[in-house]
């Protein structure tokens, strides 16, 4: 019971050593938000370190930096309380894998928990003990840079794989040295950031909020996360880094939330210039009542907080009470019984890019990918006697798979495509880059903006004439690791610069094209959905990449990912999402040729919907039943046959729409899913329960209901499934 300890501590602390535990500074080499003002410089950092006034530290990496400031904070200062260090480990520290929007589109749990255990690891052998992840804010908008952070759309999904990723990072015990606390970012409806501009405001409902946005933050509080981050964005006004309701009402008292909450960086300064308080001072004030226990790199607590206990403007017992869950977590992660647990210089090395890691890696790549298209059987290709013609910069790019967030990853270090195919087959393969995707001069770091080439097309004849003379033309195009992510909001979401005009005429000589793609977001490609025969959803897959992208186009692991985000066909259609409500005038339920919900110029429907992908075998879904074994639990059950060729897995997904409701419910809600694994000509029943978890919603006002009335419930494998029956609740 680290309670009672706690309670000697907090008795020992000045105010001022109080208000240092709830100060977070970044290592003064490194930023991970707008740099530092002129004057604010490493060494009143350091001096504040020295005296007991910082509780814990960002952006620092390695046993040997981490040993020298704990040492600072256990051996200089009066208490000697040890720091917490966190970092954003968001898909890997030095053993990069896919990012999560790719790793979610596997919808494979234990996968995805393996990989954030390995990452835990990994981070822990490096000295840290806190990642600033999982981000667990849905988005329906593929405009939003940082849905590559993400698990897409869907919030039934985006909490499974929450607590996927919680349950890796933290395991069972917090204070063994493989695993650190987790966070779960940014609360709330950050995802919702209006026309998908970065830190824009978010303008949103609580049935939305209660139904689509806090799920996968319960989720995770339920499973038990460590700490929070709250949110750059306004909600209905007022910034959520001051936001009673979102802190204190619904995470730490309705949710019962006893870790700490970290504001992200600079985001009570902020509070400032978005309009809601007038000074450092009042930010402070507001933040700290708000319930925003740590302050990351505003400096406004350690300036100001100390001086409004002393106005009597804020009470000292929500000093003790921030104070407390940030020690609580220290005590948690073992660091008051040894600061040093993580700082062993020889298991770092022995830990940090080992072949497991690299091996699991390469697993989680595979199941990432999503098949789009496959026309013909294109895919898998011949593994000799092929001619190919191998396409795009991106093929040759040993960075860009990386992704955005790569921490520790040295650059040029990820498996490219050219390496990857060379790996698995005895093919002759001919690369031509044909374009760059960025300029030559464009900076390659998270703290730089890229830019696009628009123009250079002086590549094109090379690949064009190596096209000619091939059987097949692997295209790997797509947007840069570096183009999505933090503050990499687009307007447009296509094939970015010349590599749309690059394809087309690349067609115009060898239709026989597979084209891959690496994105951190969902892109319209509808020219693309429409002539090229295969195409392959490949993300930034990490470290492995080409070798995963090799095997799958090989036909070595057969592809089972589903999109975890629609697809749009066009920028304009976006926000897009699967689980909408029905309009009063919905598409194909009236005859009225004019008056109805749709655009004059596109299609309501996606390019491909969320839940979407291909296999190199087929499956059939058929006979499903429903039985009710309890008044509020329904019993699902369905056949799925493999009736291909090959052994093959498939994501079965169980919908519901809750036809009559007192608030109007989605025209579907994802309620289930199965990774079902079979051979060709097997059948599996599959078995599904709906609970009173999966049958109600809440109201605006936060209240969990569930109504009587009739259900449709549809299995298939994407959100367009139509095998439906019905059920009722009395
Ligand atoms: O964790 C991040 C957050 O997601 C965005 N701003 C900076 C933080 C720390 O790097």
């Amino acid at each position: 019971d680290y309670e009672k300890r706690i309670d000697s501590l907090l008795n020992l602390m000045t105010l001022e050593e109080k208000i240092g535990q709830m100060n977070q500074y970044s290592g003064f080499w490194d930023a991970t938000g707008p740099s530092p003002k002129a004057g604010e410089d490493a060494d009143s950092k350091y001096k504040d370190l020295k005296k007991g006034l910082v509780g814990s530290m960002l952006n620092v990496k390695g046993v040997a930096q981490i040993k020298a400031l704990q040492k600072i904070a256990v051996e200089d200062t009066r208490l000697g309380i040890p720091l917490i260090f966190g970092y954003d480990v968001i898909h890997g520290f030095k053993t990069i894998g896919p990012i999560p929007l790719a790793e979610s589109a596997s919808w494979d749990l234990e996968t995805i928990k393996k990989s954030a255990e390995n990452a835990a690891e990994e981070t822990a052998a490096s000295g840290i003990n806190w990642t600033f992840a999982p981000m667990v804010d849905i988005s329906r908008d593929a405009r939003w840079g940082r849905v590559m952070e993400g698990a897409g759309e869907d919030p039934y999904l985006g909490s499974k794989i929450g607590v996927a990723r919680v349950q890796g990072f933290q395991g069972d015990d917090l204070s063994s040295p493989k695993t650190i606390a987790a966070c779960a970012k940014h609360f709330a409806a950050y995802g919702f950031a209006e026309a998908g501009r970065e830190y824009n405001t978010a303008d949103i409902g609580t049935s939305t909020l209660y139904n689509i946005v806090f799920p996968p933050f319960k989720a995770v509080t339920d499973a038990g996360v460590r700490t929070f981050m709250n949110a750059f964005n306004l909600v209905n006004d007022i910034p959520a880094t001051g936001n009673v309701f979102l802190q204190r009402d619904v995470l730490k008292r309705d949710w019962g939330f006893d870790g700490f909450i970290v504001s992200d960086w600079g985001s009570i300064g902020e509070m400032t210039t978005h309009g809601y308080t007038n000074s450092d001072k009042q930010a402070a004030e507001l933040a700290v009542k708000a319930g925003s226990d740590m302050d990351m790199e505003s400096s406004a607590y350690v300036k100001e907080l100390a001086q409004l206990v002393k106005e009597g403007k804020v009470e000292e017992a929500l000093i003790d009470d921030a104070a407390r869950r940030i020690l609580r977590v220290k005590f948690e992660l073992g660091l008051f019984e040894d600061p040093y647990r993580y700082c062993d210089a020889d298991y770092e090395k022995t830990v940090v890019g080992k072949k497991a890691f690299h091996d699991d890696a390469l697993d989680m790549a595979k199941k990432s990918i999503v098949l789009l298209k496959n026309e013909n059987n294109l895919l898998p290709l011949k593994k000799e006697g092929q001619k190919i013609a191998l396409i795009g910069a991106l093929a040759n790019d040993k960075t860009s798979p990386l992704g955005n967030w790569r921490i520790a990853a040295d650059d040029g270090t990820a498996v490219s495509v050219i390496e990857g195919l060379a790996a698995y087959s005895d093919n002759t393969v001919t690369y031509a880059k044909g374009a760059d995707v960025l300029t030559a001069d464009s900076k390659l770091s998270f703290a730089h903006e890229v830019t696009v080439n628009e123009t250079d097309k002086s590549g094109f004849s090379e690949a064009i004439s190596v096209a000619k003379t091939s059987d097949v033309v692997i295209m790997v195009l797509g947007e840069h690791g570096l183009q999505s992510g933090e503050a990499r909001s687009r307007t447009q979401i296509d094939l970015p610069g010349v590599q749309q005009s690059l394809l087309e005429e690349i067609y115009k000589v060898n239709q026989n094209i597979v084209l891959v793609l690496t994105n951190g977001r969902p892109l319209a490609i509808p020219w693309a959905a429409e002539h090229i025969p295969a195409i392959v959803e490949a993300w930034h897959l990490g470290v492995q990449s080409g070798n995963a992208i090799a095997q799958v186009l090989y036909g070595d692991y057969n592809p089972s990912g589903k999109l975890p985000m629609t697809f749009p066909k066009n920028v304009g259609q976006v926000p897009i999402f699967y689980n909408n409500k029905s309009t009063g005038r919905p598409d194909g339920e009236t005859n009225d040729v004019v008056f109805w919900s749709h655009y004059i110029d596109e299609s309501n429907a996606p390019l491909y919907p969320f839940g979407y992908g291909l296999s190199y075998t087929s499956f059939t879904y058929k006979n499903l039943t429903t039985q009710k074994t309890a008044a509020r639990h329904i019993t699902v059950t369905v056949e799925l046959t493999n009736t291909g060729q090959v052994k093959g897995k498939e994501v079965v997904q169980l919908y519901i729409h809750d036809k009559y409701a007192s608030t109007v419910r989605p025209v579907k809600e994802l309620k289930g899913f199965e990774l079902v694994a079979l051979e060709p000509q097997e059948t599996k029943t599959i078995t599904f329960e709906l609970t009173e978890a999966e049958l109600g919603f809440y109201t605006g006002q936060g209240e969990y209901i569930i109504e009587p009335g009739e259900f449709d419930v549809f299995l298939g494998g994407d959100s367009n499934a139509k095998l439906s029956t019905t059920f009722s609740l009395d």
